[in-house]
Order: C-alpha cells, then sequence, then structure tokens
C-alpha cells in the first residue's frame, strides 16, 4: 500500500532522512518509533506529500507519487496538535472535507455520523473544539481523518497531548478502530510502549535510519542493533568478545568466562560483540559455598555468571533487582513480587542464570 525506496531528505547540509527503505502491506498498523529529531515527522510528511524526498522514491497503491500534492493523495493525516477549526462545530470540522468533495446534504450527514458513532461522539455535534477535552478534541481529529476513507491515514503522535490513562484506553481504541476500518495506517511515536501495545510492525528509527523493521516481539528479542536494544524496554548488554561461532552456539569470552549464546551468523571469532540479555530472563540464586568463581561452569544450555546483591527496588507487580559484577558494571533482573530472591540480603554473592536461547547478540 505504502513503499519508499531508498529515500533521502536534506534540509541544507543536513540529511533529517538517511536511505530508508521500507514496504506496508495494505491493512498493516506500522508505527516509526524513534527518539525525537530522528527523522519520523520528515518521513510520514513526504508520505503525505507536505515534503518531497531530496532522492529516492515513495509509492502509495501502485502509483508513484513524487511531486503528487498532498490533497491528491489517497492519505489523510492526524497531527498532535489537533488543528481543529476553532470557529466551527464538531460536525462542520469533520464534514469540511466532504464538503470540499461536493458530496449531497444527506451524503456529508450520514458519513458524518457514521465517524462520529466510531470515535464515540455522537450528540456532540454542535459544540465547538473549546467546548471539548483533549481527549474529545483528539477524537474530533480522528474522525475528520477518517470520514473521507482515505486508503492510508498518517498519525503524528497524536495522543501526546494526553494525560497517562487517557493515553492508554485511546491506544487500544485506536487499534480497534483500525482493525474495525480495515485501513492502514502509519503511526508515529517516540513511546515505545505505545508502539508496542498498537502495532503489527515497528520501525526503528536513529539518526535518520531505519535501524530495523519487524514485529514487536522481534524487535524486542532480538534486536539488530545496540541502539534498537537499548530503546526498547529494558537491557542488558554485556561487552563480550567473540570465543568460536559455529551453529548452534556462539560462545563468549566476558571476563574470563565462557558463555554460550544462541549462533549468531554475523558474530566472527575474535569480534567484540555485545549479548543482550533481558532482565525478566535472568534468575537470581543465592551462590552455594561450592560455586567457587573460578569453577563456575556454563552448559551449552544456560549461561551463568556472579555477582553481589546490590539492592531490590520494589517496582508493584515485579521487583528490580540489581547485582554488581566483578569489573564493577551492574546487571538488573527482574523477579515477580513475592520471589524468594528476596530473602537475599544486599551484599551477598550471588549467581546470575538465564538459558542460553533467550541471548542474543549484537554485532554493531
Ligand atoms: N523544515 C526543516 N528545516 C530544517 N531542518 C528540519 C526541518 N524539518 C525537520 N528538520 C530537522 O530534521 C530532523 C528530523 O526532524 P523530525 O522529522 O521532525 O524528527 P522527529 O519527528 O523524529 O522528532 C531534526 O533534526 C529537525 O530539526
Ligand atoms: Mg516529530
Amino acid at each position: 500500500m505504502v513503499r519508499l525506496e531508498s529515500v533521502f531528505k536534506s534540509f541544507g547540509e543536513f540529511t533529517a532522512v538517511n536511505n530508508v527503505s521500507l514496504a506496508v502491506p495494505a491493512g498493516e498498523f506500522l508505527t516509526l518509533l524513534g527518539p525525537s529529531g530522528c527523522g519520523k515527522t520528515t518521513t510520514l510528511r513526504m508520505i503525505a506529500g507536505f515534503e518531497q524526498p531530496s532522492s529516492g522514491d515513495i509509492f502509495i497503491g501502485n502509483e508513484k507519487v513524487n511531486g503528487v500534492p498532498p490533497y491528491q493523495r489517497d492519505v489523510n493525516t492526524v497531527f498532535q496538535n489537533y488543528a481543529l477549526f476553532p470557529h466551527l462545530t464538531v460536525f462542520d470540522n469533520i464534514a469540511f472535507g466532504l464538503k470540499l468533495k461536493k458530496l449531497s446534504q444527506e451524503e456529508i450527514s450520514s458519513r458524518v455520523s457514521w465517524a462520529l458513532d466510531l470515535v464515540k461522539l455522537s450528540g456532540l455535534e454542535d459544540r465547538r473544539p473549546r467546548q471539548l477535552s483533549g481527549g474529545q478534541q483528539q477524537r474530533v481529529a480522528l474522525a475528520r481523518a477518517i470520514v473521507c476513507r482515505p486508503r492510508v491515514l498518517l498519525l503524528d503522535e497524536p495522543l501526546g497531548a494526553l494525560d497517562l490513562k487517557l493515553r492508554k484506553a485511546m491506544q487500544i481504541e485506536l487499534k480497534s478502530l483500525q482493525r474495525q476500518l480495515d485501513m492502514t495506517f502509519i503511526y508515529v511515536t517516540h513511546d515505545q510502549e505505545e508502539a508496542l501495545t498498537m502495532s503489527d510492525r515497528i520501525g526503528v528509527m536513529n539518526g535518520g535510519v531505519l535501524d530495523q523493521i519487524d514485529t514487536a516481539a522481534t524487535v524486542y528479542e532480538k534486536p539488530k542493533t545496540k541502539f534498537v536494544a537499548e530503546f526498547i524496554g529494558e537491557a542488558n548488554l554485556l561487552k563480550a568478545r567473540v570465543v568460536d561461532s559455529a551453529a548452534p552456539a556462539t560462545w563468549l569470552d566476558l571476563q574470563g568466562l565462557r558463555l554460550p549464546a544462541p549462533y549468531s551468523p554475523e558474530a566472527k571469532s575474535g569480534q567484540d560483540v555485545w549479548l543482550l540479555v533481558r532482565p525478566e530472563n535472568i534468575r537470581v540464586l543465592p551462590l552455594n559455598e561450592q560455586d567457587a568463581l573460578s569453577e563456575i561452569s556454563a552448559t551449552s544450555g544456560s549461561a551463568e555468571l556472579i555477582g553481589v546483591l546490590q539492592h531490590i527496588v520494589y517496582m508493584g507487580a515485579t521487583l528490580k533487582v540489581i547485582v554488581a559484577l566483578q569489573d564493577g558494571s551492574k546487571i538488573t533482573a527482574a523477579r515477580l513480587a513475592g520471589s524468594s530472591v528476596t530473602a537475599i540480603a544486599p551484599g551477598t554473592p550471588v549467581k546470575l542464570i538465564w538459558p542460553t536461547s533467550v541471548g542474543h547478540v549484537i554485532v554493531r
């Protein structure tokens, strides 16, 4: 439905979007995720037609749209600031685009009620934007964007101005609306939790570059870069050196200990890499007396490290367990509240264990 081929966008000397290629199938909910300034809005504006690429091509449907003005593209945009007309009623705000299309009065009324119903605003058609809450204004902006039934809806941080609770409720609603309409959504946010909640796939951007585009589970479990690993969720990134890499395992040297990791075809012997282990995969056990440091042995099925428990942070449903390794670096383990780890006193030597299969080697 939407395709970008080697798209670049420069502002003077500065490259805001750097060689982005992606393809969005019809009906997909794709999120572009990344920190402020990474080029998300610029990418969206090029799809909408408000900006032209410096080079590269953009396709909507099968049509190349380079140079096609926004109003001739079958897309609509929802902006963070809503951009409602303050002097028009809710009805007239939503009807605006339909009136431009010169549809009949009955057609306009029936489409506006359809859209109002979808965003759960029926009954408020005579209000003006200032008589609505922020959340209601956002719904009007959404209704206005979907009322023309564009093939693609572009959403640029549309929930950014709402409070946390409302934002979370709207995330669920947006996702179900997208399914109901079977419309292609391209959604931009800097909020990783928002991206994980709603998306079929997530494209992670870093300094104008699309680092990775994959399902939520894949970007979380198998990030391609250190940046993606750190941007999504909490990451323990252990600096290690590849000792030996042949399927089914890549063996690493970490501070003199040999650790197994799932085989990484990109990892070459002698190379410096990071081993990613997510906190929820790490178990923390008291160190038995027979577990002398030098004798900690790893089998290919599980990886083990030794450290000293520093503190346990109560997070409600979970506990965050901070453990210091020999070199002073810290590892975070997440355990469920009520875990036996609470019986371990700070300052006690502990053993960290995780199944080899949950580790992930990152080479860049
Ligand atoms: N019209 C413009 N002129 C010059 N620089 C711009 C313009 N629009 C965006 N930029 C720059 O491009 C970079 C990416 O911006 P943007 O796409 O808005 O990022 P994001 O939406 O990810 O926060 C930023 O450094 C921004 O300052
Ligand atoms: Mg932006």
